[in-house]
């Protein structure tokens, strides 16, 4: 190899190691409340305790103000952020939470089927229990879905993921 092409291709797999490296940025959207998953996390709440997975299991859900109100009657009762949530629940609006991760209708997924094969929160949403506000910080694209099913030996055949089940 000439001189030249050993630094082109230097300089080639460094840009790779770059890209590889560099995470999604971390761009939180602006939330209609300030929640922070850190701060709840920590008061020894559980992931499936607000997050519930009803029939048929695709969804995980956001949890009802009726589940924060158990708390923020009294904690912080004072607070601009919870006064606004007390607004919410009075008048029995669910809160316009901005969605994160969010699929195009033509693609079927199912949490249950992957928390039963084993898969974890964080394997697809990343460190959310020490997140004050959290971003797509993990991919959700088709090829992140195949790598994974490559691993686990799960079919990557097109009517697996693009027809209902
Ligand atoms: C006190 C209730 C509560 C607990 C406990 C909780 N969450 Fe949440 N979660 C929320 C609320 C409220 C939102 C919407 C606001 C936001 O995106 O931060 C949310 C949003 C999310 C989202 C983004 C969903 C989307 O597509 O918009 C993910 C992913 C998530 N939570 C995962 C987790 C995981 C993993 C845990 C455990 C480590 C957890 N949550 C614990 C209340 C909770
Ligand atoms: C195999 C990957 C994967 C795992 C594991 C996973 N999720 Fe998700 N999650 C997704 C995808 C994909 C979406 C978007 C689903 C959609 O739009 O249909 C999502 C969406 C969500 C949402 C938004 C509401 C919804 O259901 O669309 C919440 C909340 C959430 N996940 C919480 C969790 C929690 C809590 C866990 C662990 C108990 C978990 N997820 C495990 C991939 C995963
Ligand atoms: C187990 C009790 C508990 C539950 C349930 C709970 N919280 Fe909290 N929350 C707290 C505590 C404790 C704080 C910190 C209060 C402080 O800083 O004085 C807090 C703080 C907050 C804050 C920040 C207030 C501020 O401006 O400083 C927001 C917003 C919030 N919670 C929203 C929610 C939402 C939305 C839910 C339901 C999805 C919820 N909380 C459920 C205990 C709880
Ligand atoms: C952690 C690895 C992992 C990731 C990430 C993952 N999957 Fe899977 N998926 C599996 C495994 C393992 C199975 C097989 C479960 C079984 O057969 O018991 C499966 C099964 C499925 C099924 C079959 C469900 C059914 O009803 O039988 C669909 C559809 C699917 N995955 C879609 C997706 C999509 C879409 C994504 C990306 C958003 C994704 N998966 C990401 C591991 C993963
Ligand atoms: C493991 C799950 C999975 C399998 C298997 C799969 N797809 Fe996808 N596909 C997805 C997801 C997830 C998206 C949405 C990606 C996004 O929003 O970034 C998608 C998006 C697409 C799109 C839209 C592309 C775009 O740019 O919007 C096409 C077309 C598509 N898939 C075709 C196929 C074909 C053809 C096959 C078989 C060779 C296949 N898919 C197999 C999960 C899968």
């Amino acid at each position: 190899m000439s001189k030249a092409v050993k630094i082109i291709s230097l300089a080639f797999v460094v840009a790779i190691g770059i890209l590889a490296q560099t995470p999604q940025t971390p761009e939180p959207p602006k939330q209609p409340l300030p929640f922070s998953h850190k701060l709840h996390v920590g008061q020894g709440l559980k992931c499936q305790g607000c997050h519930t997975n009803p029939e048929p299991g695709e969804a995980m859900t956001f949890p009802a103000t009726a589940k924060c109100m158990a708390c923020h009657e009294d904690t912080a009762a004072e607070k601009p952020a919870i006064k606004k949530l007390t607004a919410f629940h009075q008048s029995k609006e669910s809160v316009p939470w901005v969605r994160i991760y969010q699929l195009p209708d033509f693609v079927w997924f199912s949490h249950r089927v992957h928390l039963e094969a084993g898969a974890k929160c964080d394997r697809c949403h990343g460190a959310v229990a020490e997140r004050e506000a959290l971003w797509k910080e993990k991919p959700i694209t088709m090829e992140s879905c195949m790598n994974c099913h490559r691993e686990t030996n799960a079919s990557n055949a097109c009517n697996y993921c693009h027809e209902s089940h």
